[in-house]
């Protein structure tokens, strides 16, 4: 019926990939934002990968397209500029650092909360590079809430 092929439509749409820049400017510039399917993003290129997540920070919505990349135990990770939560580039696990109460002496060690924000798939092609977005049902993170609602779209394109 007719709501039936409307939803698969806006499904297909929503999942299909989006031309956000060229390879040589993001090369230059090592990130750019853009907007996907009305859903704003931050796209790294770091030591020869892409990455891509949703652009508000899991924690509080912070602006992670103004972060420091930081190598946190071996992983490369965006650090929030708002209260410096730690989000791996490759996966958006949350990184926190854990120490025994019982041992002070022991070193901190760098633990995972899970995924907390959402991540992204970047394609190139022909020098030109697309996202596609991730489903909420792949798997559900934290940072949805900030790329929904009165948080949806904090800037856009010129
Ligand atoms: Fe990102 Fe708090 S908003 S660390």
């Amino acid at each position: 019926n007719l709501q039936n092929s409307t939803q698969e439509t806006e499904t297909i749409e929503e999942n299909s990939p989006v031309y956000v820049g060229r390879e040589e400017d993001i090369k230059k510039s090592q990130r750019m934002t853009a907007v996907v399917h009305d859903k704003e993003v931050v796209i790294f290129y770091h030591k020869g990968e892409y990455h891509a997540m949703d652009i508000r920070c899991y924690h509080s919505g912070g602006p992670l397209h103004l972060g420091e990349i930081e190598d946190i135990d071996g992983k490369a990770c965006i650090v929030c500029p708002w209260h410096k939560y730690k989000i791996t580039l490759s996966t958006g696990e949350g990184l926190y650092q854990s120490i025994n109460p019982k041992d002070p002496s022991a070193v901190p060690k760098w633990c995972s909360k899970g995924i907390k924000q959402r991540i992204h798939t970047v394609t190139v092609k022909n020098g030109h590079i697309y996202v596609t977005l991730s489903k909420p049902s792949d798997f559900k993170c934290d940072s949805d809430f900030y790329a929904t609602g009165q948080f949806k779209v904090i800037q856009r394109p010129s």
